[in-house]
């Protein structure tokens, strides 16, 4: 069959991660999507910029509502960031000119997830987000596929790089916070604006993706109780790790009797759990099926290689014409989708 073009705008780590894997995979990623997978064209804000990969091959289209909008381009690909202006125009120019969407934007998913997925429902388009949360951990896809069978009861976990690193290092080198935190910030760990970070808002971001996916829900950033670790302490970290715990940024998920519960914030965990065993910048998501039980995934969640992995497991299916929506599935066992907040009985 024909091949499946993309236009990718944004050329950050994602961004080169994907064009890398693309040019150094092509023939296996031929093979498992049963045809090629090209790239037309790619934008990015500096043109002159030295980037980490030949781009020779690919127009470059400066203003990525075009690219997301042109006919020789089959499938968008936004890997720009941020929860509102180019990201969101280019994602919506490009479900109105008929175009799939994969993107890595929690951010936009957090807080504009319902209205672009009925604005692709209303096109026949879908959005895949897999890299959106836990990076390079296959999270949505085995909440999707391989947990259908399941009435999802619970998902939780850690699910920020940056958080578990500044609790982890703290506790092995005994610094105080804001010793850890500028050098997270000299690492390059740190989002742009490290509120996102430490304040448990990029977090909140992936659980909300997560929880609405788990239980059918609308995704409702807003009702995620939220505390970040800015006010945890090396003695706080101290006395936790004599009862046997340690401190970790945990977000929680589930169903209860007074509706959807969302929780992010520092929780005390045993310290020879799975989670409490968690170092630097990995994550975990831990999810519950009332048949399967609990499912545990581990792995980088960030980083260049393991974010473009599950970019590209998107980009894989859709060219294998997978197109099932993942926002909106209604939840195994529930009649429709509920809006968040609302009681089950
Ligand atoms: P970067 O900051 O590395 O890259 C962003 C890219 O977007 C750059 O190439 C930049 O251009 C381009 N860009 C910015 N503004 C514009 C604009 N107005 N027009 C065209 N291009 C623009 O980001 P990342 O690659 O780290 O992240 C990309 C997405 O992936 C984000 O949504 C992020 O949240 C998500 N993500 C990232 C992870 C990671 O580990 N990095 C993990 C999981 C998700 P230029 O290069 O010219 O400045
Ligand atoms: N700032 C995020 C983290 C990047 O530390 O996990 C990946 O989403």
């Amino acid at each position: 069959s024909a091949p499946l073009r993309l236009g990718i705008a944004g050329l950050g780590t994602v961004g080169i991660g994907v064009v890398k894997i693309i040019q150094k995979h092509a023939d296996l990623i031929a093979a498992r999507s049963g045809r090629a997978i090209t790239v037309t064209a790619v934008s990015a804000r500096d043109r002159l910029k030295n980037r980490d990969a030949d781009l020779s091959a690919y127009e470059w289209v400066a203003d990525p509502v075009e690219l997301a909008k042109r006919d020789d381009v089959d499938l968008y690909v936004e890997l720009i960031g941020g929860e509102s202006g180019v990201a969101r125009e280019s994602v919506e120019a490009a479900l109105r000119a008929g175009k799939d969407v994969v993107t890595a934007n929690k951010a936009l998913l957090a807080m504009h997830g319902q209205s672009l997925s009925e604005l692709a429902e209303a096109e026949g388009r879908v959005i895949r987000f897999e890299a959106a949360v836990a990076g390079g951990i296959p999270v949505i896809k085995t909440m999707t596929e391989s947990l259908a069978g399941n009435r999802l009861e619970r998902v939780m976990g850690v699910m920020n790089g940056t958080c578990n690193y500044i609790l982890t290092r703290m506790e092995s080198a005994g610094l105080p916070y804001e010793a850890v935190f500028e050098e997270a910030r000299q690492l390059g760990y740190l989002e742009a604006d490290p509120t996102l970070d430490v304040g448990g808002i990029d977090a909140s971001h992936k659980l909300a993706i997560l929880s609405s996916i788990a239980f059918g829900t609308q995704v409702d950033f807003s009702a995620v109780e939220i505390e970040g670790i800015e006010r945890v302490s090396i003695d706080d970290i101290r006395r936790a790790a004599d009862m046997g715990y340690r401190i970790k940024l945990l977000g929680v998920a589930q169903m209860t009797a007074r509706g959807l519960e969302q929780r992010m914030s520092p929780c005390l965990v045993p310290a020879e759990s799975p989670i409490g065993q968690l170092q630097g910048g990995t994550n975990m998501v831990v999810v519950e099926g009332d048949s399967v039980g609990q499912i545990v995934l581990r792995g980088a969640g960030a980083g260049e290689g393991p974010t473009a992995s599950a970019v590209m497991s998107d980009i894989v299916e859709l060219a294998r014409g997978v197109r099932v929506p993942v926002f909106g599935q209604p939840a195994t066992g529930l009649k429709k989708a509920l809006p968040a907040r609302t009681a089950v009985p």
